[in-house]
């Protein structure tokens, strides 16, 4: 049976590709969306696909997932390493979550180095560029099972 992941983005990840190439890498969003949707079709796993530069609408996207989705993969960007919010709310919706960042969170800025996501998450995946999201993916799948 075809199970649902929620794919969220956070702020900023609507400018990959232009941003920070050198860190971020050259793909765009419309890449990432793609590379998922294609793991996605070949794991048995219906993508819905979003970004938000804002907090609030992330955390009510999270809470409607309880109804729409079996599973969130979350690159939660810079409100990783702020957002209590989005924590409570990944916990309060009590689906499996998977954390991805595509770079080296812990090569980076001492600020980077905690995410108040990773304690909700069962597992995280950082610094294997954009191929992070096909390998939450594949493990959301597994777990899914
Ligand atoms: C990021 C890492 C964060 O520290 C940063 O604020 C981002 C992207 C990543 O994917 O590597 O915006 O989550």
């Amino acid at each position: 049976m075809t199970k649902r992941v929620l794919v969220l983005n956070g702020p900023n990840l609507n400018m990959l590709g232009t941003r920070e190439p050198d860190i971020y890498g050259a793909a765009t969003l419309g890449d990432v969306e793609t590379l998922c949707r294609q793991t996605g079709a070949e794991f048995g796993l219906s993508v819905d696909f979003r970004q938000s530069n804002h907090e609030g609408e992330l955390v009510t996207w999270i809470q409607e997932a309880r109804n729409t989705a079996d599973a969130i993969l979350i690159n939660p960007a810079a409100y990783s390493h702020t957002s209590l919010a989005i924590h409570d709310a990944l916990k309060g919706v009590g689906l499996p979550v998977a954390e991805v960042h595509i770079s080296n969170i812990h090569q980076r800025e001492a600020v980077r180095h905690h995410s108040f996501v990773s304690a909700v998450a069962f597992g995280v995946i950082c610094g294997f560029g954009v191929t992070g999201y096909r390998l939450a993916l594949i493990a959301l799948a597994d777990k899914l099972k």
